[in-house]
This record gives structure tokens, C-alpha cells and sequence, in this order.
């Protein structure tokens, strides 16, 4: 199906003819996975009589050799579909794969958020990128690392040609209102000792219609009006990933407070924070040492941290 597919994603028309020749399979075997295509991977053919078939939009796919080019430190393994890339590069560590090391796919048929909630992965639209480290230098390697990585993804976007993406604590990276992108950190082994973290993000990179998805979003292509490379976003991605990395790793969380502050776009605004069934109001001072958010509450500052936070700005903010 994705051999048809490599023939079909440069947008121009194909005769089932020529398809079938190429593929060595007869017209109706080619009229069969062009279905397929469409009810499986949710892409639209446009099939005109006397000139063939031809996508919808053209497709540029990820590719592995082009990827490994401008990749010079991580290997990668790209999969055209798979549950989830977090769920994948969690079964490779499992496997004793050495890290670190990178999965990305095409699409996701079990994308996950926090907390369990879905995270919406169309075909050949977005990215689903997985990076998995290796962390031998105990809790201080893990304080605010998901703080670092909204930071890396921001670059990369600003690079890409979103001006306005900024961060919202802890991990969303969103342009005004809008979230452009989602932060997963998955953990295993024991935090204390040698463990391994995969840094699971998702960002919406060419998606321009999303049904599914229950809140605000955006994407690079919606922001920048145009059509974005992702196999330049994951060299990119990439390089700010190990900048920033490295920079934690050498100097701690606190190196990168003042940076994540500056861009904090709730920095000063009126906030509920979340706990289960719980409830904060509060306005938000900043973050401390170790990423952790500082809340002014009723006239006294108060810090929170953990995975199971939300923030919401609150109306009269
Ligand atoms: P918070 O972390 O503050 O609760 P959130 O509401 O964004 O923020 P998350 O758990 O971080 O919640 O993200 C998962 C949510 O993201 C889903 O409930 C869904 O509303 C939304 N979502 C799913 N797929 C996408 C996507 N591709 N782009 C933007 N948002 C998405
Ligand atoms: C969130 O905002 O809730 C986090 C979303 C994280 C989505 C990415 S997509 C790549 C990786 N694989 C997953 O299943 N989830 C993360």
C-alpha cells in the first residue's frame, strides 16, 4: 500500500494502467489498496475517468536516508503506523536497545496524552517523535527536563516559522490560546539510580482540519501559511534537543529558569490549578530552581509540582 503511495505523493495523475505496471499487480488489485488508502490512512484520491488517479494533496513522507543525513548523533527508526511512539521506543528499552535513540511514525492508532487522555495522530500530517536517554546521574538529571524540552520544541517551531509559540507550564507549548504542541515523559528503571526516560512530543505540523480534537489547537502550517518539511522539524527538533539537554545536564534546571520564565505565556495571569477533584486559584509568580510552578494564593507564595497538574486561566485574568 505505501509502495502505491510513494508513486502517488507527488500530487499528478496516474493512470491505473501505469500504476498497476509499476507495482506488477492488475487494475483492480490497484483500485483495491487505493481504498484502502482512503478507509485505512483516511487520505483523499481524487479518481478522474480517462486520467487516472491523483492525491488530494501532495505527500511528503518521512524518509529514513534523508533523515539520517542531517541526524548525526541519534539512530532512528521510522514506522509508517504503530500504537504509539512512546509505547514502541518503551518496548525497545525493554528489548536492550541503547540510548539514546529515536522513534517516529507516520501515524499513531493509540496516541497517548497525559493522563491517558488521546492524542489525535493523523497519517503522514504531524509528529510523532520519541526520544529515549539514558540517566545514570540520579534525580538532579530529571528535575525540570520536561520544562527543557517545551523549550527545545519552541525553538524548533519559532524556527519553523511560529513567531508566537510560547510555553504554558508544565509542558504544553501553545500559540496564544492554541495548542501547536504536547509533551509526554515516560519513565522507567528507578529515578534514583540508572533509569531511562523517553521524551514522547507531538506536534501538529501540516494538520489543517482535526475534528476529533476537544480543545483549541493550531499547527505550523496554519501559523506560517505554509507547508512545513518533517524531516527538517525532526533535524531540527533534533538539535535543540541535544543544545538543550546538554545544557541541563551540565548546569541543572536553575541555567534554564530565567529562559523558561521569559517565555512563560501565563507568567502574572489569574490560574486555577488542578489536582483530581481540587482546586487552587492563585496568580502565577513564576517557577523555582527546580521548574516547580510558584503560585501567589491568598497573599502567600506557594510552590507545586507533579505530573497530574493542569493549569486553566481563570475569566478575570
Ligand atoms: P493540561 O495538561 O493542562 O491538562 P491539556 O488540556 O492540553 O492540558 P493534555 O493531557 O496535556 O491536556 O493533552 C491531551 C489533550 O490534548 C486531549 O484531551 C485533547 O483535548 C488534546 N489533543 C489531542 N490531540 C491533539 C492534537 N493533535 N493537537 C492538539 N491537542 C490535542
Ligand atoms: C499531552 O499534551 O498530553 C502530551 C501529548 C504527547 C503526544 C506525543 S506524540 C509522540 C509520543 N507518543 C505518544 O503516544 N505520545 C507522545
Amino acid at each position: 500500500m505505501l509502495t502505491l503511495l510513494n508513486l502517488l505523493k507527488d500530487g499528478r495523475f496516474h493512470s491505473g494502467q501505469a500504476l498497476g505496471v509499476a507495482l506488477g499487480i492488475s487494475r483492480s488489485a490497484v483500485w483495491k489498496q487505493l481504498q484502502h488508502l482512503e478507509s485505512e490512512l483516511g487520505l483523499s484520491i481524487h479518481k478522474v475517468r480517462g486520467r487516472g488517479y491523483q492525491l488530494a494533496a501532495p505527500l511528503v513522507l518521512l524518509d529514513p536516508s534523508k533523515m539520517a543525513e542531517m541526524l548525526s548523533e541519534w539512530p532512528v527508526a521510522v514506522f509508517d503506523t504503530i500504537d504509539s511512539t512512546n509505547a514502541e521506543a518503551l518496548r525497545a528499552i525493554g528489548r536492550g536497545q541503547s540510548a539514546p535513540f529515536l522513534v517516529v511514525a507516520e501515524r499513531q492508532t493509540s496516541g497517548r496524552g497525559r493522563r491517558g487522555r488521546k492524542w489525535v495522530s493523523p497519517f503522514a500530517e504531524n509528529l510523532y517523535y520519541s526520544l529515549v536517554l539514558r540517566i545514570d546521574g540520579g534525580m538532579r538529571q530529571l528535575e525540570g527536563l520536561s520544562l527543557v524540552v517545551g523549550l527545545a520544541v519552541m525553538r524548533a517551531l519559532r524556527k519553523s516559522g511560529v513567531d508566537g509559540a510560547g510555553l504554558k507550564w508544565p509542558n504544553d507549548v501553545l500559540v496564544g490560546d492554541k495548542k501547536i504542541a504536547g509533551i509526554l515523559l515516560e519513565l522507567v528503571g528507578d529515578p534514583a539510580d540508572v533509569c531511562h526516560v523517553v521524551l514522547g512530543i507531538g506536534i501538529n505540523v501540516n494538520m489543517q482540519v482535526a475534528e476529533e480534537v476537544d480543545q483549541k489547537w493550531t499547527s505550523i502550517r496554519l501559523e506560517s501559511g505554509r507547508a512545513c518539511d518533517r524531516n527538517v522539524l525532526v533535524a531540527d527538533l533534533s538539535e535543540q534537543l541535544q543544545t538543550y539537554i546538554e545544557r541541563h545536564q551540565a548546569g541543572g534546571f536553575s541555567v534554564l529558569k530565567a529562559e523558561w520564565e521569559e517565555n512563560h505565556l501565563w507568567h502574572g495571569r489569574s490560574v486555577s490549578l488542578i489536582a483530581g477533584v481540587n482546586q487552587i486559584d492563585g496568580v502565577v509568580l513564576g517557577i523555582d530552581n527546580q521548574g516547580a510552578l510558584r503560585l501567589a494564593v491568598g497573599g502567600a507564595e506557594k510552590t507545586f509540582s507533579g505530573g497530574e497538574l493542569s493549569l486553566r486561566l481563570r475569566d478575570d485574568s
